[in-house]
């Protein structure tokens, strides 16, 4: 047998690179990369979700690089904290109180993020209502691969070979309209999907049911795009029985969708939010995990001397991190970030639109908010499935300057949110090009 890479990246086929080597990025300048033959591609997937104020901002390497002269790192558990991570996390308060949000755990991921609001969930109810500690997730959802958040994740083929996760954990279906269990082909969308939580909730009995976890928009299971009212019909379920609702942020936060946050696109307030990705642009690796205060206050309460919380990652509050986020929240404000994504909007679902009116017989749906878009490709009987088709036309647009990402069936875009419209289009155009070539 050949001898194993030194290197095991993350969901990589060992064999594929075994046989092909992987595919060295050296270097990379706004929205786009280099590869370690000089060749260029423009980054339509932001990375992987998050690159929101582009590559190679100075002033973020700037104000990490003077924090790092100043203190690299020293921990923040047992009372101790930095200048930065104090300075992020009044910030983020300000940032996020309109979502209800008072406080902030830092951690280094956005796993971490969630597996932290999980845990949160578990001890609040312990306090205030022992017999609630079931969760609810959803069909198709991503939210980490560490085991708590895998397990309320719900994507089959990331769960399958770590059988079996927590146990007291459901899932409901997601609001995918191109796949809806609820309704006949062609009849106008009820959101019934947001009823199933109710059905769940009452199924299992209300008094044992402590969360609800959701992505605003479903990301890694292909840019699911709710219904405009689904998650305010969540909000009012959760509140009816109370369930905590845990808005997973990870990728529609940081002006993903053209607002802060996904739930705030949506109108609502949760209960917990959970960050990374955009909130440092990929500068730094760190997680957030938001609470309103009426959640804090409730571990106050607990009878205990010591920490009311006992968990937490050595790197949680990281400094640099902390000067990262800052500088890459500077430029999101400075530079009008939201606003672009607001006016870029409208543009790109109607080019994404166009492309699926063009390829009719192979684009099933082709949608987008903000700069998160989705094309979805159809399999045929006998042929090639949808997703082998998603992957072939991603390689396609590889080969023709840029990166886009297969996710089932679907082709997933997420651009650094300050490209300009002319790449957009461009990587319309090059989208355009690899359908027409499968087609053919
Ligand atoms: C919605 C969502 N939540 C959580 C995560 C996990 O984040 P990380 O890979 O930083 O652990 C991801 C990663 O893609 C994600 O998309």
């Amino acid at each position: 047998m050949a001898q194993v890479p030194a290197l095991w990246g993350p969901f990589t086929s060992l064999h594929d690179v075994m046989e092909h080597g992987p595919l060295v990025i050296e270097r990379a300048e706004g929205v786009r990369v280099y590869d370690g033959e000089g060749r260029e591609y423009i980054d339509a997937h932001g990375g992987l979700w998050l690159v929101n104020v582009g590559y190679g901002r100075q002033s973020i390497v700037d104000a990490m690089f003077r924090q790092a002269e100043t203190l690299t790192w020293f921990p923040s558990f047992g009372g101790f904290a930095n200048p930065p991570a104090l300075k992020l996390a009044e910030k983020l308060r300000s940032l996020f109180e309109e979502d209800g949000m008072a406080t902030v755990f830092f951690s280094g991921s956005g796993s971490e993020a969630n597996e932290t609001a999980l845990k949160l969930v578990r001890q609040y109810w312990r306090i205030r209502k022992p017999s609630k500690f079931k969760l609810i997730g959803r069909r198709q959802a991503y939210h980490g691969v560490t085991l708590g958040a895998l397990s309320v994740a719900g994507i089959p083929g990331n769960r399958e070979a770590f059988e079996p996760l927590l146990t007291q954990v459901r899932h409901i279906p997601a609001p995918d309209h191109m796949h809806c269990p609820f309704h006949a082909d062609g009849a106008p969308c009820t959101a019934a999907c947001a009823d199933e939580l109710e059905r769940t909730i009452l199924f299992e009995g209300p008094d044992t049911v402590a969360a609800f976890i959701m992505e605003p928009v479903q990301g890694a299971g292909g840019v699911i795009i709710p219904p405009p009212d689904y998650m305010a019909r969540v909000r009012a379920i959760c509140d009816r029985y109370e369930v905590l609702l845990i808005s997973d942020e990870v990728i529609c936060g940081f002006g993903r969708l053209g607002a802060w946050s996904g739930a705030r696109f949506y109108g609502v307030k949760p209960d917990l939010m959970t960050f990374a990705k955009g909130l440092t642009s990929g500068y730094f690796p760190l997680g957030a995990t938001m609470v309103r205060a009426e959640m804090a206050e409730a571990f106050l309460e607990q009878a205990m001397a010591g920490p009311e919380f006992r968990h937490g990652n050595t790197y949680s509050g990281h400094p640099v991190g902390a000067a990262a986020a800052l500088a890459n929240i500077e430029i999101l404000e400075k530079e009008h970030v939201l606003e672009h994504v607001q006016r870029l909007d409208d543009p790109f679902r109607a080019a994404l639109r166009s492309v699926r009116e063009r390829h009719h017989d192979l684009v099933v749906d082709a949608d987008s908010v903000g700069l998160l878009g989705r094309v979805e490709l159809a399999g045929t009987s006998g042929g090639p499935t949808g997703a082998s088709r998603a992957a072939g036309a991603a390689a396609a647009m590889r080969a023709d300057g840029v990166i886009a990402r297969p996710a089932g069936a679907v082709i997933t875009l997420s651009p650094p949110l300050i490209i300009g419209e002319a790449d957009l289009f461009h990587v319309v155009d090059v989208m355009d090009r690899a359908l027409g070539a499968l087609a053919r």
